[in-house]
């Protein structure tokens, strides 16, 4: 199967298109929801989308860039996390944006008070805009400032970069996210005429400028994607090769694949992931920020997990309820303990604090089929390949959620060789 460019950063190069005075060209752009939201939001901003039939190309012209009304604006609330990386960008150009509530999956609390932080260090106002948003000003334009994240967040740091680069003077960013996302967003602005070094420690400074051109960008491979099926392909006993994906960005998530006893073979176009036969092993493991191992990478791999020979300890460090999906699980025979102590040793804001956040997982435990709705991206993603590898059928809710982050998903699952069937619930 194919990976396309990353749910994690295609969204967030659309809204740099706003930064240009000239269109902005995206390439291996995937078809998921995430994707329609923000073409939606875009174009009800005055922006031009248009797409390239043939090979999914999106074409971003701002030069018509205007204010949204607050109706346009309440259809998206709630629909996903990218509304409130609008704000520089908007800033810039109007002096005024308006953000609905946002959505995105529901792994935790996910608060925005780093962006609005971030933003008031650049001298926006901030203020409630009735119950479904919040609207921010910027009376005296925008200017760089000296910003110390309180926690090395991806979306902060994007909402750094995306109000920085056209900002007056200097900005620079202490503990910033590194991840290869936040990278290929840096290569991109940095085709439009931004100044921007990554220096050491987790320091990126901005130097602003005042006006950038439209940008041409093929968006990196989605490493997310790849892990899935990669832990997809060791649940079920398979071999998949997924092309596109990039050995590169997935160097923490091969080293546990190789240490639980998956296999893989890097080519130069993908990756081929496979269960080399013998028994899985259990490890002890804490997600973290990158380089460290994914958090998202973690769902899918609790689920090969289940078949490994022994107890495995997941230390959950970036969403205090990223684990509620094991619930599931459970229900389809696997033996997972919830605790809320932090059974790791990277420092985490979730211990002592009611978070069930580390996860004992004791393999191996065959799977039966159950009926299951599905609670989120990654979460929704896991239940799928533990159906799968379950003796018996599994009716599952909720899928559209899969959508938001997975191109083509039950095309997939069927060239793999699934029976998996929609029906449509009156
Ligand atoms: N946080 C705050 N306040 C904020 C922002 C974040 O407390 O204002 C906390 C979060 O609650 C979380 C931690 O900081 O505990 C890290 O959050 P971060 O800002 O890094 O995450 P994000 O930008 O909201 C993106 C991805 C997530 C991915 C994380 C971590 C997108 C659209 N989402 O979220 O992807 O897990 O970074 O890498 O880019 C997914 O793909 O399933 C997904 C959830």
């Amino acid at each position: 199967m194919t990976v396309r460019g990353a749910k994690n950063l295609v969204p967030k190069a659309m809204v740099a298109a706003l930064l240009g005075d000239s269109p902005s060209v995206l390439r291996n752009v995937p078809e998921i929801k995430d994707v329609a939201v923000v073409t939606s939001l875009l174009k009800i901003h005055g922006v031009t989308v248009t797409k390239d039939e043939a090979t999914g190309d999106l074409t971003m012209d701002p030069s018509g860039t205007k204010t949204a009304t607050s109706n346009e604006i309440d259809t998206h609330a709630g629909d996903s996390r990218i509304p409130i990386l609008f704000c520089g960008p908007l800033l810039h150009s109007l002096g005024e944006a308006l953000i609905p509530n946002l959505g995105g999956c529901k792994i935790g609390d996910r608060p925005i008070d780093f962006h609005l932080d971030v933003l008031r260090h650049f001298g926006a106002v901030i203020d409630k805009a009735g119950p479904l948003g919040t609207s921010i000003r910027a009376p005296h334009g925008l200017t760089g400032a000296k910003i110390s994240l309180p926690y090395p967040s991806v979306g902060a740091t994007e909402q750094v970069l995306l109000t920085a680069v056209r900002a007056k003077g200097t900005t620079e960013v202490e503990n910033a996210a590194i991840e290869p996302e936040i990278l290929d967003l840096i290569s991109l602005l940095q085709k439009m005429g931004a100044i921007i070094t990554v220096g050491r420690d987790r320091v990126i400074r901005i130097i602003g400028v005042d006006r950038l051109n439209g940008y041409n960008h093929k968006a990196l491979p989605d490493r997310n994607e790849s892990a899935s099926w990669a832990s997809a392909a060791l649940v079920t006993n398979g071999d998949i090769y997924v092309e596109g994906a990039a050995q590169r960005d997935l160097t923490a998530f091969l080293h546990t694949y190789r240490q639980i006893g998956g296999e893989f073979e890097v080519t130069d176009g993908g990756i081929r992931f496979f269960h080399p036969g013998g028994e899985l092993k259990p490890l002890i493991l804490e997600t973290d920020v990158h380089p460290g191992f994914m958090t998202d990478w973690q769902q899918p791999l609790v689920v090969a997990l289940t078949q490994a020979s022994g107890v495995s300890i997941i230390h959950e460090t970036v969403y205090e309820n990223r684990f509620g999906f094991t619930n599931a699980l459970v229900e389809m025979g696997a033996k997972v303990q919830l605790h809320s102590e932090c059974l790791g040793a990277i420092p985490c804001r979730f211990g002592q604090r009611n978070f069930q956040h580390s996860a004992v997982i004791t393999g191996p435990t065959p799977l039966v089929g159950a009926d299951i709705d599905i609670p989120d991206l990654r979460g929704g993603f896991s239940h799928l390949i533990a159906a799968l590898a379950a003796e018996g059928t599994s009716r599952v809710t909720g899928i559209e959620l899969i959508n938001r982050g997975y191109e083509k998903f039950m095309d997939k699952l069927t060239d793999l060789g699934a029976r998996v069937e929609m029906n449509e619930i009156a």
